[in-house]
Order: structure tokens, then sequence, then C-alpha cells
């Protein structure tokens, strides 16, 4: 079948490419002419590892095309997938979906024959009820069924995600649209992927539910995590004893700055936008929101105290290096991360901050206009006050301790995503904090 999928940005790229892994003919659409262009060239927009090979591979092997003309990708298309991108509306927090619309519009005006049109992009309860309207208003002569099937890609595992994934969530109001997104997942089917057809609006929701279900799991062992910093528990031992409950399950009960990113933050707010306008309330979910917002912040507090009784004093004029800027390793996503917060909060109290991150800097950088950027950990860590790890990339699981020891002014360091053993740092020669542990 031919599919075409409209705004190659992440979901839209990631997704294209594995429908063509697949064996499907696959056309990604682009209104940036030089993302296309430089699609062209083999270089992918984003960094997601695994992405570049299987780009190359398709391409190569004819069944993976970029186009700036939606006419060019939607033409004899049997399955049609609006990717594109649905940041929080400036000011109120709702999605913006300006730019899912204008596709459901250019999509209708460019259709050559029958078609599903296709929501990826994670879209509030309602929004395939407003595409199917504009794409009935716009007169398109054609049969078309509008369909809601959200993404549940983890950057940085995307690809694992889309071919192996836990499920597959549809939602279908009629048999063409079920038949056809079939059809589009029979290979997937075959490995045995669950897959779950439901309404339109249920589906839109499954999304929405899921991410904020994930953001109250990591908010909640966050919390816990002061807690057991209060009473000399250890939160690691806590998230092992719930977690082997399996009713509970061991995932998402990593302890950290914060959850950060470009969904859960975004997600979180939006559902909390859907029930207040439905005139209900999900007071834990706006909970989270809040508890996470302050804990960011937080972190830079824990880093000021972390030096205050480690003998410094006054933070100003200290230099602190962050190990890690993006929200989490393998990518270089900088959307909602904890570091900026971080990196603020120890500014405004006077101090000098120095950074490096493997892949995140050049995105980092104009967010952080005060903030050195460091050629390596190492680079970063000289002559420091404290050393922060922000982010778990692998190449701050193994950091030479002694050398860090030897090296930063101060022999601190706050390990806020419980990489280390506090045993062995301190044996190192490092005063050694981290997140809900002594
Ligand atoms: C998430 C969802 O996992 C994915 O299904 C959805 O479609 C998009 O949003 P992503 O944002 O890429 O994916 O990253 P994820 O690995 O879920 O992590 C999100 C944030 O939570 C990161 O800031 C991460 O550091 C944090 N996190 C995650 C924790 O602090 N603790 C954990 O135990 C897990």
């Amino acid at each position: 079948m031919k599919i075409c999928m409209v705004g190659a940005g992440y979901v839209g790229l990631v997704s294209g490419a594995c429908f063509a892994d697949f064996g499907h003919d696959v056309v990604c659409v682009d209104a940036d002419p030089s993302k296309i262009e430089r699609l062209h060239a083999g270089v992918m927009p984003i960094y997601e590892p695994g992405l570049e090979d299987l780009v190359r591979r398709n391409v190569a092997a004819g069944r993976l095309t970029f186009t700036t003309s939606l006419a060019e990708g939607v033409a004899g298309a049997g399955a049609v997938f609006i990717g594109v991108g649905t940041p929080s509306r400036r000011g109120d927090g709702h999605a913006d979906l300006s730019y899912v619309y204008a596709a459901a519009r250019d999509i209708a005006a460019n259709l050559t024959g029958d078609a599903v049109v296709v929501t990826k992009s994670t879209v509030p309860v309602g929004t395939g009820d407003e595409v199917e309207r504009i794409i009935r208003e716009a007169g398109c002569p054609h049969r078309v069924s509008v369909v809601s099937n959200p993404e549940f890609l983890r950057e940085g595992a995307a690809i694992g995600d889309f071919k192996r994934p836990d499920r597959i969530v549809i939602g279908a109001e009629d048999e063409y649209g079920r038949e056809t997104m079939r059809e589009v997942y029979r290979p997937l089917f075959l490995n045995q992927a669950p897959i779950l057809f439901t309404g339109r609006r249920t589906s839109e929701l499954i999304k929405y539910a899921a991410n904020a279900f994930l953001a109250t799991k990591i908010t909640f062992i966050n919390e816990i995590a002061d807690l057991c910093e209060a009473v000399g528990a250890d939160v690691q031992d806590v998230s092992r004893g719930i977690g082997l409950d399996n009713r509970i399950g061991p995932k998402f009960l990593h302890a950290g700055p914060g959850y950060g990113g470009s969904c859960f933050p975004k997600d979180t707010l939006a559902l909390l936008k859907t029930a207040q306008d439905y005139d209900t309330h999900v007071r834990i979910v706006e909970a989270v929101v809040a508890v996470n917002d302050n804990r960011k912040r937080a972190m830079g507090r824990k880093v000021i105290a972390a030096m205050a009784s480690c003998g410094g004093g006054e933070v100003r004029g200290k230099t602190v290096a962050l190990l890690g800027l993006t929200f989490k390793p393998n990518t270089d996503d900088m959307r909602d991360a904890p570091s900026l917060a971080i990196a603020q909060a120890l500014m405004d109290a006077g101090a000098s901050v120095v950074a490096y991150d493997p892949e995140g800097m050049e995105l980092a950088a104009p967010m952080l206009p005060g903030v050195t950027m460091a050629a390596n950990a190492y680079a970063a860590i000289e002559n420091a006050d404290a050393v922060v790890l922000v982010t778990e990339w692998d190449a701050f699981r193994a950091l030479d301790l002694k050398r860090i020891a030897r090296e930063a002014a101060t022999p601190l360091l706050v390990d806020l995503r419980n990489v280390y053993n506090p045993a062995e740092a301190r044996a190192a020669g490092l005063t050694y904090v981290s997140v809900g542990r002594d």
C-alpha cells in the first residue's frame, strides 16, 4: 500500500521509515524544504539511534521518498498519516492544533482516491471529529475514513518501540477504516503485537491517559524519594520492593530530577485542559504537574544546599559543572529538560555553570545563554565546586570518580540519577549526594 506521512518530524520520520521497512511504499511530506533537502542527502533532522541506517536502507530499496509537495505525497495513497507537531499553545496549555487542521485541509484538497486519514500526532479528544468535518466541508469527492492511531514511541528507543510495540491502538468508526489499518499493520500482527480496536475518541484519550499515568508513576516515586531522605530510607530499595509486585511493575520508578521531554509535560497539561473543558477534574494529574514543575528548580536548591554543607558556604562566585543537559539519554532533545531549570536556579544564586552533554549542546546552547559548554566531561569538572550528574548518559556511568575527586576544586558529586554506588563514590574521595538515599 502507498502510505503518505505528513510531517517528517520525530513521529512522522520514525513511523514512515518503519512502515517502509515493513515493505510499504512510503512518501514523507514536510513543508520545510531544508529538512527535505537534508533528508535527500541522508542527513537526519533529529538524533535517534538506528534511524539514519533505517532511512538509508529503505531509500536505497526505493520504498521511502521525501518531498515538500503534499499533492505528490497524497496522490494514490491508501492511508495518509498526520504526524505534524501539536505544541502547547502559548498562554493556555491547550494543544495547538493549527498544523493538524491545516494538514487535514491540504489532504482533502489533494486526495486522488479513497483513503484513510490517520491522526498519529497526539491530539485532544474530539480532534478526529474536527478533522472529519474539515475534510467533509472541503467537498472531497472520495470515501474518507478518519482514524486515530496514537504513537507510544520513546525517544532514543523509538525504532524498537515501533517494531515491537506493547500494543497498537486504533480508533476507527467504520469497517473501511479498521480494514485499512489492519493492512497497514499486518506485518506487526504477524509478530502478534496486541491490537486494540476502539472508538476514535477513546483512542485519543488512551494516549493522554497512558502518558499521564507514567508521569504520575515517576512523580510518585520522586515524592517518595523526598520522604526517604527525610526518614533515612533508600528509594531504590523502595522501588524494588514495590515494583516486584506485578500489579505495580518495576518500570518508571526511577527517582530523579523530574520528568521532561516533548510528551509528558505537554500531554499532562493538555489532559487537564480537556478535563476543564468538560467540567471534570483529574486532580491527581493536577498535583503531578505542580509537583514536577516545582521539582526541577528544587534540584537547583538541592545542589546549593549540598555545596553549603560541603563547607562551601555561599554559592555566589562558585562554579558548578552539569553533566548531561538533554531530558534523558540518547536524544538531543532539550524540551522541558530539568537541566534548564537547574542551571537557571544555580545562576540566579550567583554560580557560574559549565556543562557537557554528548549530543545536546548544540540545541542547549541558545536555551542556556549564560552557561559555558565544555569539550568533554573532564574539561567540565576541572575546577568545579560541585559536579552534578543531570542526565544518565552511558558515558557518565563509568566516570573515573577518583579523577573527579582530584581535579574538581571541591570533591562534591550530586548524582540526580542515582547512577553511582554511594559507598564507592565516597571511597573515591567524593562527598556524594544522590536522590532519596544516604
Ligand atoms: C514518553 C513515553 O514513554 C512514550 O510512550 C510517549 O509516546 C512519549 O513520551 P519520552 O518522552 O521519549 O517518551 O521519554 P521517557 O523515556 O518516557 O522519559 C520521559 C521522562 O521521564 C524523562 O525526563 C525521564 O528522565 C523521566 N523518567 C522516566 C524518570 O524520571 N524516571 C523514570 O523511571 C522514567
